[in-house]
Parts: structure tokens; sequence; C-alpha cells
């Protein structure tokens, strides 16, 4: 085999090694909502999205060398599939990080680059069937370790130099958070987006309604209680907001729980996330946002306010909340509902 295809087989590596990091911090992006953890994976995930841009020189010519092939090229579909969609994977990703949230019709950039993440699998894994790349003893040369730290630099580069432009133009989204979420209603619920989860959607609730709280069905006149708590709602959706949450605190309704306990904050539509005991402290069963009633899109009467976690984590509509033996990480790392 010659020099060149041997080159050609590392550029897929390469190109496999990037997809497959990028999709693994892309769920450990949506996944961290506590600093500095957040801006590590953000910064690592940024420069292996661009590190692809980085071989499309390389893996141009793969591309021209197969299609001058007369044979019958299995899985050329799945290529050109791949292609269209690692291009708007990483436009949109890159559309998100400089111009911020923002809603394009139905949808935002943010949606669209997962939505193609992960769309892509099934087309990666049959074009890499397709054109199966083993390893070799030499792909742990020096050599190579080297060129895989040059595009790890390259990375970085074009990663820097996107910030630094995004910076120097004073464009919307060089002020997102670390998580890569920007900044919408701090202080001001009402302008707060409604967003939801998958196909979790707003209920139509009696203001009467009870909740729950391990044997015991309190209303509303006695959840609505003093304790305030200032907290940054982070939504997977690409936004985040600042407010004074008020209500009572998950540890006083609760009281003494087993250290090994679990609790689970079940939302009137179904829709739950399961806690270790020792953050009931942390939690709060919030009635109001910046001093007024909670709005139906933002969960009244009741929702949980779980500092430090994602917005997923902030179970809206709760119905119940339930002390469980099982412990906090058996369940799905990501909501299905
Ligand atoms: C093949 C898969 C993926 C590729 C190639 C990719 C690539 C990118 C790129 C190039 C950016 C812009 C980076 C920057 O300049 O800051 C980005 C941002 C982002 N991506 Fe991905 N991504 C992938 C998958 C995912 C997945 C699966 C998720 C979430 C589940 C995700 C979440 C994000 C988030 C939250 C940002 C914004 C980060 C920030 O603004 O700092 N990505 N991605
Ligand atoms: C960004 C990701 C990738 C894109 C967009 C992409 C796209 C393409 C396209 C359009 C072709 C030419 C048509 C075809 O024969 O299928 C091709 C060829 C090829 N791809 Fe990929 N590819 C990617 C990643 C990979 C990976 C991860 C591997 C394997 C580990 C791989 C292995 C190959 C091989 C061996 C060929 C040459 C086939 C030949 O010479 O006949 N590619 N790729």
């Amino acid at each position: 085999m010659s020099g060149g295809r041997r080159a050609g087989r590392r550029t897929n590596v390469a190109l496999l090694s990037l997809l497959v990091l990028s999709l693994a911090t892309g769920a450990a992006a949506f996944a961290i909502g506590t600093l500095p953890a957040a801006t590590v994976v953000a910064v690592t995930h940024g420069a292996l999205g661009v590190g692809l841009l980085v071989l499309i020189p390389w893996k141009s010519v793969i591309v021209r060398r197969a299609q001058r092939r007369r044979t019958h090229r299995p899985g050329r579909v799945a290529g050109t599939a791949l292609g269209v969609l690692v291009v708007l994977c990483v436009a949109s990703g890159l559309l998100h990080t400089l111009a911020g949230y923002r809603v394009y019709g139905p949808i935002t950039a943010l949606q669209i680059h997962v939505g193609t993440a992960l769309s892509l699998i099934p087309f990666l894994l049959a074009h890499v069937i397709a054109h199966p790349q083993r390893p070799r003893p030499a792909d742990l040369s020096r050599r190579v370790l080297l060129r895989t730290a040059g595009l790890g630099a390259a990375g970085l580069a074009v990663y820097a130099a996107v910030e630094g432009g995004s910076a120097l133009l004073g464009l919307p989204g060089a002020r997102r958070r670390a998580t890569g979420s920007g900044e919408v209603g701090s202080g001001t619920p009402e302008l707060m987006p409604v967003t939801q989860w998958l196909s979790d959607s707003v209920p139509v609730l009696d203001a009467g309604d009870r909740v729950r709280i391990r044997d015991q069905e309190l209303g509303l006149a006695e959840l609505d209680g003093t304790d305030d708590v200032t907290a940054i709602l982070d939504c997977t959706g690409g936004w985040y907001a600042e407010q004074v949450w008020s209500g009572t605190r998950l540890d006083r309704l609760l009281g003494t729980l087993p250290a090994d306990a679990s609790i689970d904050v079940v939302s009137v539509t179904g829709y739950r996330r399961r806690f270790p005991a020792s953050a009931t402290r942390d939690l709060l069963l919030a009635t109001r946002a910046g001093g007024t009633p909670l709005s139906a899109g933002h969960g009244a009467p009741v929702r949980l306010v779980a500092p430090g976690r994602r917005g997923f984590w902030w179970v809206k509509w709760v119905a119940e909340v339930r002390v469980v033996d099982a412990p906090w990480w058996l369940q799905s790392p990501f909501p299905l509902q």
C-alpha cells in the first residue's frame, strides 16, 4: 500500500476519533452545570468540533480518489449523508456559539446542532462498516503521536480564533456562560423562554391541586414558604436566567432521611428525576420567582429549584416527592420523556 493510502487511513481514523469524542463531550456539556468542569468540557468540545475542519483538505483527497474509481463503492450514500450532517452540525454549533440563543422560526441553532449530531450516528456506523480501517502498531509511533498533538493544537487554535473574533466583534455569543448558554430574562421571570425536555408539555392544572410529600398532601398555601434562593436556571436549550426563587427547602419538608436513600421528584406529566438524600438541603420547592407566582409555563403551582444542575433536573409542575431505596444514579442520565 502506498504512503498516500496510509495517510488516508490515518485521516479517517482521526475523523472517527474526533466525531466519537465530540459526541461524548457534547453529552457531557449537557450533563454538567458547575464551573470549572463546564468550561473544560465546552472548550474541549469546541476544539474537537472545529478540529474536523482542519482535516477537510486531507479528507477531500480521499473522497476525490474514491470518486475517480469506476467500481461499485459500497456505503457511498452513507458517506455523502454523513458529510451533509457533519457540515450542518458544525455550522449550527458555530452559529449558536457566535449568535447566542435565538429562535429561528420553529427551531434554535442548538436544536439543529444536537439533532444533526444524533442523526449522523447511524450514517457514521454504516460508513465505517463499509470502509473499515484497522489499527496498526505504527499508530502508536512517535510520529503519529506528534501529528495527533499537532491536530489538537490546530483545533485549539481555530477555537481560539473563533472566540477571539467573536469577542472583538462583540457578537452576542461572546457573552455566553461556560455551558454555552446565553442570558435571557434574569430578574424578569416572564421573559424566560418556556422550554421542555423532549415530549414533555405544559399541563392544564387546577390551582387547588395538592402536592404529595412523602405521606402528606400539601396545598399551595402550605408550600408558599419564605426560603429564598438565588440560582441560575441553565437550560440545555441554550439559555440561562438568574432569579430569586422562593418557596420551601425540601429538607424542611422531608425531615431526616436515611443517608443512602434517594428522592424521586415527580411531575404531574409523569416526568421525574431522582436525587441523593444528601442533595435535599440544596433543593427548593419554589412557588415564586422574582417575587411573583410562577407562570404555568414555568412550573406553577410548584417547581423544583436545583442549583448547580442543568435545567432538566428542575422538575416543573411537581405532583409528588417520594423517598425511595434505589440509588439516585439508577436512572437514565437524560430523561426519556
Ligand atoms: C459529531 C458531533 C458534534 C460535533 C462535531 C460538534 C461540534 C460543535 C462545534 C464546532 C461547536 C462550536 C464550538 C465553539 O466554537 O465554541 C459546538 C458547540 C456546542 N455543542 Fe456540539 N458537536 C457535536 C455534538 C454535540 C452534542 C451531541 C451535544 C449535546 C448533546 C452538543 C452540544 C453543544 C453545545 C451545548 C455547544 C455550545 C458550547 C459553547 O458555546 O461553548 N454538541 N459543537
Ligand atoms: C466527517 C466524517 C466523514 C465523512 C464526511 C466522510 C465522507 C466520505 C465520502 C463522501 C467518501 C467518498 C464516497 C465513498 O466511497 O463513500 C469517503 C470515502 C472513504 N471514507 Fe469517509 N467520511 C468520514 C469519515 C470516515 C471514517 C471515520 C472512516 C473510517 C474509519 C472513513 C473511511 C473512508 C474510506 C476508507 C474511504 C475511501 C473509500 C475508497 O477509496 O474507495 N471515512 N468518505
